[in-house]
């Protein structure tokens, strides 16, 4: 069954059982030893109850069975920073870097964001729903059951709109948890150039109060560096949307230490995205507010990124640490999240079981979703994967390969 079309999707309901749950990534409502059969009890596209099969109450015996075939299962993948909704595409730039141009010469040279702004505002609101539309279906194929959505290629309120409203659509057309993210702080607009305060206050004064008061917004981000936002900058934006209460989120210290980290601890920021240049101070900041680390191996590696993020220094300050794709055409033109979590691994030498929590639990917390997604528990939404797997492990160790047997999202059966 393809998940591209949720309306022949089936109903998840009933009792999945000869289930193996993944270490950590579970609640039970009754113990579960080690490699004990699992089962998971879904009424109402809802998670009812989780433990060992051996253990399943009495009322849930009538219910329909699903057999789970011995397989590995885990939450619902979530992606929790993307700029999935875009016109064009930069393959020409990827040229361009193998002949060794650097992001910041391509930037400079009105390549890189920019050049998405022009393809994003040509497009119609219709083009960038089918632009993006296989690429959400490749990462849903892969499990994701939750995605975040920047705007940030419209960078005027019209195309902002667009970014977002595609956004929201998709979300409804595939049936899978959109959060959208109003990155209207993105590039400074080729028209507003040598005026940034000019469209900073535009920023805070129309676009995002509008496009809240639509309700397109459910989160703010700021690309704080250099080439984009200075600190005041990104305050100025951290207060419209304090005034509209919508939490913040920011692209910090990606190129250089801006101390934008401790500015968004500040705000109390879901995340802070990036981050290689990230200083002890920033860890600190970020541990006291509970601000989650999203770590994006895509970009670090596109780039061919040599300054590694802080991860032994965020281990042991406790700061929870996500992995996404940050999907984009420039930096990460990524539609794998389990490669992230292998990169993660890989590169960045998070453990496998740090990795794993990094694209279910910590990345639903940076999302705000932490009641929801990112973990099997009863009372939550039914969004689960089925793994063709021995061991969780294997998630983080493959690559190139889609080891999805059934996904569950929504409450439905969507493949499988
Ligand atoms: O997350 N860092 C800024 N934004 C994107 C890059 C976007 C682009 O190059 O189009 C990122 O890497
Ligand atoms: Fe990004």
């Amino acid at each position: 069954m393809k998940n591209a079309d949720t309306t022949t999707a089936l109903s998840a309901d009933g009792v999945w059982e000869d289930l193996r749950l993944a270490p950590g990534l579970f609640r039970g409502d009754s113990p579960l030893a080690e490699h004990e059969a699992a089962s998971l009890v879904v009424q109402g596209g809802v998670l009812r109850w989780v433990g060992p099969s051996s253990a399943l109450p009495l009322d849930y015996a009538g219910l329909a069975r699903h057999a789970g075939g011995g397989l590995l299962a885990t939450p619902g993948l979530v992606d929790c920073h993307t700029h999935l909704v875009y016109g064009g595409q930069r393959a020409g730039e990827f040229a361009m870097r193998l002949a060794g141009a650097s992001y910041e010469e391509i930037s400079r040279a009105g390549g890189g964001i920019v050049s998405s702004v022009r393809a994003t505002r040509a497009a119609s609101e219709d083009e960038l729903f089918a632009a993006a539309l296989p690429r959400l279906s490749a990462l849903l194929d892969e499990g994701v059951c939750a995605i975040e959505i920047k705007s940030g290629y419209g960078l005027a309120l019209e195309h902002e709109r667009k970014q977002l409203r595609v956004a929201r659509r998709l979300g409804q057309a595939l049936g899978v948890t959109v959060r959208t993210t109003f990155l209207g702080a993105h590039a400074l607009p080729p028209e507003y150039a040598g005026r940034s305060q000019d469209y900073v206050d535009l920023v805070c004064s129309e676009m995002l109060p509008q496009l809240a008061a639509e309700g397109l917004v459910d989160a703010v981000d700021v690309f704080c560096e250099r080439i984009a936002f200075s600190l005041a900058e990104t305050e100025q934006v951290f207060q419209a949307a304090q005034r509209l209460a919508i939490p913040v989120k920011l692209h910090a210290e990606q190129l250089s230490d801006m101390g934008g980290a401790q500015l968004a601890a500040r705000f109390r920021a879901l995340s802070c995205d990036h981050i290689e240049h990230l200083s002890q101070q920033g860890i600190d900041a970020m541990q006291a507010a509970g601000t989650v680390a999203v770590l994006l191996p895509g970009a670090y590696y596109t780039l061919r990124d040599t300054q590694l993020p802080p991860i032994a220094q965020l281990r042991a300050a406790g700061v929870p640490m996500a992995v996404s794709t940050d999907h984009n055409p420039g930096t990460s033109p990524a539609l794998s999240l389990l490669l992230m979590a292998n990169m993660a691994c890989t590169l960045f030498r998070l453990t496998v079981p740090e990795a794993l929590a990094g694209i279910t639990t910590h990345a639903a917390h940076a999302l705000g979703l932490s009641d929801t997604h990112g973990l099997i528990a009863a009372g939550r939404p039914a969004n689960f994967v089925l793994w063709n797997l021995r061991e969780a492990a294997e998630l983080a160790y493959w690559f190139g390969h889609n080891p999805a047997r059934t996904i569950v999202r929504q409450g439905r059966i969507v493949k499988g």
